[in-house]
């Protein structure tokens, strides 16, 4: 059997805290341009076992990485930088608390968690959010989870040094049971809108293409940067000010061809979120897949983030029956989802695991989603 917070610590933890994954059904690239986002949680969870200490000490310590051993830091000492590996995500969490000025108690902190790293399903956030909550609930601290996402995400930014935005860390504290969150990540406003895939017959398919992502890869900051550029060029505060009535107005004042990529997918696909949102506001689930399909579509040729693994789960879903399929998370690798038939599930997943074996790749690893309640 593996470590456990007894088999580390001794005792008992006084709360467990749990925080989610997340699949995100459509908004991609478009939080960090103040757009909109579409996630769903996953039955897959980062469950953080936290005890109150009497001193200033954290420790940590983690199921997945036994052989890190524990790591321990003086909640007086934190500073980005000072540790690298699941430590940092934890410790940066207690000095985003410390940056806000809420005080913390030291806790013994013991981390498990089921999220696959590096699919794209926001392991990080998971990880990050549960930490959020064991220190609110250790600390007596009264902060809603809105807020402790944003605590989360600062840590992510400033200490673990990742320039992802908020949608991950919204969705792992936010996302309920059957339904999407329709999230405006300007304004942080929100509507949850029914997502219920067992009353419509159908399934979200979630493929791990078990291509590695790191969003400190380049790829995830270079984009974003050109973003930026273009926002600027276009003299509006971010992408999102650029309705999709005056897109093609936008794109011939640029004369970089990137740039007209970028800036057509961000504006496209924040109208997609919104389509997407209006359908399952109605009930209409099954027409949300050809919005999903289209979005790949612009991830892929516009956007330029897909790789070979998971154009070719798209492919080989939409082949064997899927509604609608693309990748999810910061691209390059990770997952992807399929929108699919409840009755045809066992057929999207064959065809996808002919694809990879046909092309010599690594068996992908495919999960049904359904949220976990919180
Ligand atoms: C990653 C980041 C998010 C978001 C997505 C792309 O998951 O953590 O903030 O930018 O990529 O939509």
């Amino acid at each position: 059997m593996g470590d456990t917070f007894a088999s580390v610590y001794g005792g008992v933890p006084d709360g467990t805290f749990v925080a989610p994954g997340r699949v995100n059904l459509v908004g991609e690239f478009t939080d960090y341009n103040e757009g909109f986002v579409l996630p769903t949680s996953l039955p897959l969870a980062a469950r953080a076992f936290a005890a109150r200490r009497t001193d200033r000490l954290v420790r940590v310590a983690s199921a997945q990485d036994a052989a890190a051993g524990v790591f321990e830091a003086d909640l007086a000492d934190l500073r980005p930088g000072m540790v690298a590996g699941f430590p940092a995500y934890v410790l940066g969490v207690a000095w985003a608390f410390a940056e806000a000025g809420l005080p913390l108690v030291g806790a013994d902190i013991f981390i498990d968690s089921d999220v696959p790293v590096g699919a794209g399903l926001s392991s990080s956030a998971a990880l990050e959010c549960a930490v959020a909550l064991a220190f609110a609930g250790l600390s007596g601290l009264d902060v809603d989870r809105v807020r402790l996402a944003t605590l989360a995400q600062r840590a992510e930014n400033a200490f673990v040094g990742v320039p992802c935005g908020v949608l991950d860390q919204m969705a792992s504290l936010l996302c309920v049971p059957h339904h999407a969150l329709l999230l405006d990540t300007r304004s942080l406003e929100m509507r949850q809108v029914p997502f219920d895939l067992e009353s419509a017959g159908l399934a979200l398919l979630v493929v791990d293409t078990r291509v590695s992502h790191d969003l400190g890869d380049s790829g995830y900051s270079d984009r974003r940067r050109a973003c930026e550029r273009a926002a600027q060029l276009l003299g509006v505060k971010a992408l999102r000010d650029v309705e999709l009535a005056d897109l093609d107005a936008a794109l011939d004042r640029l004369a970089d061809p990137e740039l007209v990529r970028r800036v057509r997918h961000v504006v496209t696909e924040d109208a997609r979120v919104l389509d997407a949102a209006r359908l399952l506001d109605r009930g209409d689930v099954e027409p949300i897949g050809a919005i999903l399909t289209a979005a790949h579509e612009s991830i892929r040729d516009d956007f330029e983030s897909s790789c070979a693994e998971l154009d070719a789960v798209v492919d080989a879903a939409l082949g064997a029956g899927a509604l609608g399929a693309r990748m999810i998370g910061g691209g390059f690798g990770g997952s992807a989802i399929a929108l699919v038939r409840a009755s045809s599930v066992a057929a999207v997943v064959d065809a996808v695991e002919r694809r990879f074996a046909a092309a010599g790749w690594q068996p992908p690893r495919s999960l049904v989603a359904a949220p976990v309640p919180r």
